[in-house]
């Protein structure tokens, strides 16, 4: 029996009035969809979403950097079932169950060198922070316990909670909610094209690597616990590093007893054509952070994994390792990742990714010589195209340009023309491409047409505004 003071819960109203009524949207302007109606998914079908209206997009995004086997996956569904019918829940606090010690398992297999740890959380904010914390406490368990400093990159974002959010570089989103957690120090980021360091001198002498030994300097070596980064830095366009560049990072990080740690919230489960993105750039880093990609999204799950090495110290000693989640490691989220991982093997989705590569690298060829676009970059699934307005001199948009381009113009374009990618102007403007990773060469051309005719078309706008 309800309470007979409320009124019986249901669908009283228009699904887009509900919308606009009751829903709170994750960095969404909030006054658009007081005006105009929010695009609403229903339905997804391998590497396409349709919408409310039966409009079919290419999933040019996998939602959000997540979807790698594309959607609507019987088997992914059927394990969530039969993982819910068996054992719903059940807490990790000094207790386990099987999906999450197979998936420890399969993970630890197929992680690089010692990494054989997993300690699971629900997602990535949470995850980097657990990196953190582990970091720190590991050091004070060895008689280092001044080493609590984390060190990341400008314009790199790790999560929006406040510790990871302090590890975050992104202005825009940081700045209402300083101070944050002392101690978060933030170094150069790999972008070449508008490397102001040595790359455009004409030989990259990795300088941007060197600002990390810079800093671990300036801080003190014993007080820095760990570096954080990822394989390829999402914010400010998949920022690929320079050849050496993580060579050059592990020996800095080894001179001065600082742990790497590669957040591959991103780039992990194929998104590189690898299962960590670390093997695509071959290094052995001593965490791994990951998320997304581990279930395809159908299931939130995210986790650590750490090297025995790290783990030594908090299997001795009655140690516990302070730090927990209601949530972390669910047994429905680690079903499903396990039965994501079967379905990545069996259809040789890492495979799709290698052999798609240059038909991609093709693709955005084409794109990137178009008059708005400065700069095409990235590897794998993951690519960008940078835009500017003057492509002679790296021009870049202002603002209000960037707003009208990105928002009034791009966006809807692209929507109407059945690609759903992201147009993102935390830092300059790019527009980012991580399709599922079971697109094929055909959908990547579509990609590549698509993109060449909205930004042709957005070119023309802007030149007559
Ligand atoms: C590299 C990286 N780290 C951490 C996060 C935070 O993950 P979550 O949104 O699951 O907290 C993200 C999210 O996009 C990310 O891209």
């Amino acid at each position: 029996m309800g309470c007979p003071l409320i009124e019986q819960p249901g669908q009283t109203s228009d699904i887009q009035d509900a919308a606009r009524r009751h829903l709170w949207g994750h960095f969404t302007k909030m006054d658009t969809f007081q005006r105009e109606p929010l695009p609403i998914i229903v339905r997804g079908e391998g590497n396409y979403i349709y919408d409310q209206n039966g409009h079919r997009l290419l999933d040019g995004l996998s939602g959000l950097f997540t979807v790698q086997v594309g959607h609507g996956r019987r088997e992914l569904a059927e394990a969530a079932t039969q993982q819910s019918a068996t054992l719903a829940y059940f807490p990790l606090w000094s207790f386990g169950h099987e999906p999450a010690i197979r998936l420890a398992e399969r993970l630890a297999n197929l992680a690089p060198a010692d990494l054989n740890r997993v300690f699971f959380t629900t997602g990535g904010g949470e995850a980097v922070e657990s990196a953190w914390k582990l970091a720190v406490q590991y050091f004070a368990a060895i008689g280092q316990p001044m080493r609590r400093k984390v060190i990341s990159r400008h314009y790199a974002y790790h999560g929006t909670t406040l510790g990871a959010l302090s590890i975050t570089g992104v202005p825009s989103i940081k700045n209402p909610w300083e101070p944050l957690l002392p101690g978060a120090i933030k170094v150069a980021n790999t972008n070449q094209y508008r490397c102001g360091m040595c790359a455009r001198a004409g030989s990259c002498t990795l300088a941007c690597a060197d600002d990390i030994e810079a800093r671990i300097v300036m801080e003190g070596p014993d007080t820095v616990a760990c570096v954080i980064l990822e394989p390829v830095q999402n914010t400010g366009g998949a920022l690929v590093p320079p050849p050496g560049y993580w060579q050059r990072v592990r020996e800095i990080c080894d001179r001065y007893g600082v742990l790497l740690v590669s957040d591959e919230v991103i780039c992990a489960f194929g998104r590189l054509g690898h299962w960590f993105g670390c093997e695509r750039f071959d290094y052995v880093p001593d965490m791994i952070v990951f998320a997304k990609g581990v279930t395809s999204g159908y299931a939130p799950l995210g986790g650590v994994i750490v090297s025995d090495r790290l783990a030594a110290p908090f299997l001795e000693d009655g140690r516990v390792f302070l730090h927990g989640l209601t949530f972390g490691g669910h047994p429905v989220s680690c079903a499903v990742a396990l039965a994501n991982i079967d379905l990545m093997d069996r259809e040789d989705v890492l495979g799709n990714v290698r052999r798609n590569e240059a038909v991609f690298d093709e693709v955005m060829a084409r794109v990137g010589e178009l008059p708005i676009v400065g700069e095409v970059r990235g590897c794998g699934y993951f690519r960008v195209a940078e835009l500017v307005k003057d492509k002679a001199n790296r021009t870049t948009f202002t603002d209000e340009e960037c707003d009208w381009l990105l928002r009034g113009v791009l966006s809807p374009a692209l929507y109407k023309a059945g690609l759903f990618c992201r147009a993102d102007d935390r830092a300059d403007p790019v527009v980012v491409l991580s399709p599922p990773l079971t697109c094929t060469a055909d959908e990547l051309r579509f990609i590549g047409d698509t993109l060449v005719t909205v930004f042709t078309d957005a070119w023309n706008a802007f030149a007559s505004r």
